[in-house]
């Protein structure tokens, strides 16, 4: 399982999410207890169950980034959902308990790359060996003194190496295979159509084609792999860690929390409530049987995030608050923060914006007086309009360079984005900000 210690995994966020510190000391420990978890004794290990986290806090936080880096970071099968897509049993709308098939299929794909890794020397081989096969009588006609073996050699390794890339050649291949959802009273089943041939006893349908070398190569190994790899065993080990390391992030908790001020009475919330009801068994544990086999859900961590400026984690049924121990809240962000979004990040905006635009010739250039107006701007923005957080950021910095964006179509330019710069892209900004400045 995850190798990472918690104040590793704190770094890892760091170099993506700006403050929050709270939030992911909490998701870290929680990630790490498993690992912990995972090496006791079957017997303790069983009386330990997850401590679910509510990640709370204002729109445009960094909610839904915590969580879609710790997807990306940790090898345990992962889904986000969200809470707004279910709907009660018997309505349309997604079921619960497809966010648990979700995760077993999240954790299918997880385990078959995984094998896929290690098969790839096998298969690769294997693939080689028939692209031989067909080669050969090529080669032969055109040298026919040469015994076949030492033909057979040069051609592996020119495949190897890449050389015949370019070479087009007549293959079977096997049709690919294109998965078909069926949906049955809002329940996704998806059946494929490789799998019912396989019941059928029969092989999946080939065609003769012609292709590049390359493609080809790259057909046959998927192609090889495929036979190699045990089924019955990845599913197994799927089920597995899905059950024992499997994570589900519930997104926009808050919108299905009980009677939020506002609200109408009665219609919606009852639904509302009715989902959470439907969440309750998941989250304290039950089986779900998913077309992999069944899996226990007691020891899946969840991870639920909402905005809750509307309604408040206590309007949840007391029920489900209860199986969210941990309630981490994410501040509000400030100017500094975005002064420090704005630059910092591996993705950050800025580096973003500059490199696209060097792709047109356009160097662009930010000074330090520019950052802190911008985030001045933002931070003002957000205080006296709506507060989208970090999203602001966003549509000030597209707005900013809309005319250079415009005008940049591959001729070399330099550009400064200074204060003065800003100003007067950022013009009706600007004047709320003096204004209202004055007024005070
Ligand atoms: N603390 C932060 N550091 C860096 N980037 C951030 C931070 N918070 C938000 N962002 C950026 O702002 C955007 C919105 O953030 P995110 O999707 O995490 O919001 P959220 O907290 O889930 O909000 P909502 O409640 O509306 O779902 C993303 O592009 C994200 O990268
Ligand atoms: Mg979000």
């Amino acid at each position: 399982m995850e190798l990472f210690t918690p104040k590793e995994i704190v770094q890892e966020l760091d170099k993506y999410i700006i403050g929050q510190a709270e939030a992911k000391k909490s998701v870290a420990v929680a990630l790490r207890n498993r690992y912990r978890r995972s090496r006791l004794d079957d017997k303790t290990r069983e009386e330990i169950t997850p401590k679910n986290i509510i990640m709370k806090g204002p729109t445009g936080v960094g909610k839904t980034e915590i969580a879609r880096r710790l997807a990306k970071l940790v090898k345990a099968p992962l889904v986000k959902v969200e809470a707004t897509k279910f709907t009660e049993v018997g309505y349309v709308g997604r079921d619960v308990e497809s966010m648990v098939r979700d995760l077993v299929e999240a954790a299918i794909r997880l385990v078959r790359e995984e094998r896929y890794e290690e098969l790839k020397p096998r298969a690769t081989q294997a693939a080689v060996d028939k692209l031989v096969k067909v080669i050969m009588p090529i080669r032969k006609e055109l040298s026919p003194d040469t015994p076949e073996a030492q033909l057979a050699e040069s051609i592996s390794e020119e495949l190897v190496d890449g050389k015949l890339d370019e070479m087009q050649i007549e293959i079977e291949v096997a049709e690919p295979q294109r998965p078909i959802q069926m949906m049955q009273n809002g329940q996704g089943a998806e059946i494929n159509l490789g799998d019912i041939f396989k019941q059928m006893g029969g092989n999946k349908p080939k065609k003769k084609r012609k292709l590049y070398v390359k493609d080809a190569m790259r057909m046959l190994v998927l192609e090889e792999s495929d036979k190699l790899i045990d089924s019955d065993s990845v599913n197994a080990e799927a089920l597995r860690r899905a059950e024992q390391e499997g994570i589900i992030f519930i997104d926009e908790i808050d919108k299905i929390a009980g009677a939020g001020v506002g609200s109408s009475r009665g219609g919606p919330d009852v639904s509302r409530e009715g989902v959470q009801r439907d969440i309750l068994p998941i989250v304290e544990g039950c089986t779900v049987s998913t077309k992999y086999g069944s899996i226990r859900t007691d020891f899946i961590l969840f991870i639920a995030a909402g905005a809750f400026h509307v309604s408040e984690v206590k309007d949840l049924i007391p029920e489900l608050q209860g199986r969210f121990p941990v309630v981490v809240t994410l501040d509000s962000l400030t100017k500094e923060d975005f002064v420090r979004i704005l630059t910092e990040p591996s993705n950050a905006l800025l580096k973003m914006y500059t490199a696209l635009l060097k792709v047109d010739g356009v160097e662009l250039k930010f000074t330090k007086e520019a950052i802190e107006r911008i985030a001045e701007m933002a931070s003002f923005e957000n205080t006296n309009s709506e507060n989208i957080g970090a999203r602001r950021l966003h549509s000030l910095i597209e707005k900013l360079l809309t005319e250079v964006s415009y005008e940049a179509h591959g001729e070399k330019v330099d550009l400064v984005v200074d204060k003065a710069y800003v100003d007067s892209h950022l013009a009706n900004e600007y004047m709320d900000l003096d204004l209202k400045r004055y007024i005070i």
